[in-house]
């Protein structure tokens, strides 16, 4: 089994996810390169960062739905050594329930389309309620996770950051093959 890395954080809740001083330091420092921030909301991270979000309230380099601003990078062959994804609450549901079958619900559209836009020695960093958004069969494995103890009546929160089986990182510098992520996994994309 792959080590894990572990930090539990006590910080009091904020309105926006990383005016957690503690959390943004642990999110700041689990990521590398040109980090794509995909919902990015008000506050600017410590790092080379490239902003999108559906509102242009907080300026963002790109006003734009996450899952459009997705195939836009596809189709201009942009990548990024880094994906955040901190979305709302409401698009955290992978799956939703429809006329009683289950159906891919957005935010796992989204998952599916972030492999695509990764350079080879890719990190995604989630933040919520789960761990391994990403998961193996997207090619990823849980690398460090941190909980945020938030106190009084709100829940954790829980940031993870997941990295590319197929990376140096994973691979302890044993191998610089290149294997397209497309090729792991057998998951929905439609164009
Ligand atoms: C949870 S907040 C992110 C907060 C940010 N990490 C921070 O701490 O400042 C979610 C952000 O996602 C944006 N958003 C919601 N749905 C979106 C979508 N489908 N595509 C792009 N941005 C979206 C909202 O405008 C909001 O700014």
């Amino acid at each position: 089994m792959e080590d894990i890395e572990f930090t539990y954080l006590k910080q009091g809740p904020a309105r926006w996810t990383f005016e957690m001083p503690f959390l943004r330091k642990w999110v700041e420092e689990h990521s590398h390169g040109k980090v794509l921030n995909l919902f990015a909301g008000k506050v600017r991270l410590n790092v080379d960062e490239y902003r999108v979000d559906m509102s242009s309230e907080y300026k963002p380099d790109l006003t734009m739905e996450a899952e459009m601003a997705l195939r836009k990078f596809i189709k201009e062959g942009r990548f990024f050594d880094t994906v955040i994804l901190d979305p709302p609450y409401s698009m955290r549901m992978a799956r939703e329930k429809y006329q009683g079958r289950y159906y891919i619900g957005k935010f796992a559209k989204i998952l599916n389309l972030v492999p695509r836009v990764l350079n080879k020695n890719g990190i995604v960093i989630t933040l919520g309620y789960k761990t391994g958004e990403m998961s193996a069969s997207r090619g990823f494995a849980v690398r460090a996770i941190c909980i945020v103890h938030q106190g009084g009546g709100h829940d954790d929160i829980i940031g993870c950051q997941e990295i590319s089986m197929i990376s140096d990182y994973y691979l302890n510098g044993t191998s610089s093959r290149w294997v397209n992520h497309e090729d792991i996994g057998n998951f929905e994309v439609d164009e």
